[in-house]
């Protein structure tokens, strides 16, 4: 098991900023083979936490949503793994998400939406849910880019 258990269990992001560092710090920790599902509604930040874990792995960017693009990869500026981003949510099945014959030991990969499918390619892996806290809605008139906390729960399963 990785260095991520350390970071087991809740963190308050306060700020994008706070979900982006969270994000390094996760990144800084991971190694080939870990693989990480992000787990949270549209917008809750899935996309901002692993702009800051490619910094912190050490990958080439930019991170962007992967609309069209199911899987990406990026490759390593410090002779380490590449980061694979998948995002999941147009997968009908986690049948496709094997037909991606993804180099899974050789990389660090993090799956928007993988809940449910990431079961079919691995044993062991790490999943991250990223919460708005209750109560917390943003006013009708708020942008969606204003900074709102959101609460992150790493944890760890395997079958
Ligand atoms: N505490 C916070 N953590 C993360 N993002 C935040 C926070 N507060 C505000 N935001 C904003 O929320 C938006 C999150 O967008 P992001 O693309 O990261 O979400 P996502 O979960 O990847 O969405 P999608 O499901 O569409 O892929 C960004 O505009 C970001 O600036
Ligand atoms: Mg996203």
């Amino acid at each position: 098991m990785s260095d991520l258990a350390a970071l087991t269990g809740r963190h308050e992001l306060a700020t994008a900023r706070d979900t982006e560092a969270f994000g390094r710090n996760l990144g800084e920790r991971l190694s080939a083979g870990d693989l990480l599902v992000l787990t949270g509604p549209l917008g809750a930040g899935k996309t901002t936490l692993t702009r800051g874990l490619a910094a912190g792995l050490g990958v080439r960017g930019p991170i962007q949503s992967p609309t069209f693009v199911i899987a990406r990869t990026h490759p390593s500026l410090v002779d380490g793994p590449p980061l694979v981003h998948v995002d999941a949510y147009r997968l009908g099945s986690a049948a496709e998400l094997d037909d991606l014959d993804l180099d899974l030991p050789g990389s660090v990969v993090v799956v928007e939406w993988g809940r449910g499918m990431v079961e079919a390619i691995v044993d062991e892996w790490w999943e991250l849910e990223l919460i708005r806290p209750v109560g917390g809605a943003p006013a009708p008139d708020a942008e969606l880019d204003d900074d709102a906390p959101r609460v992150a729960e790493l944890t760890h399963h395997h079958l």
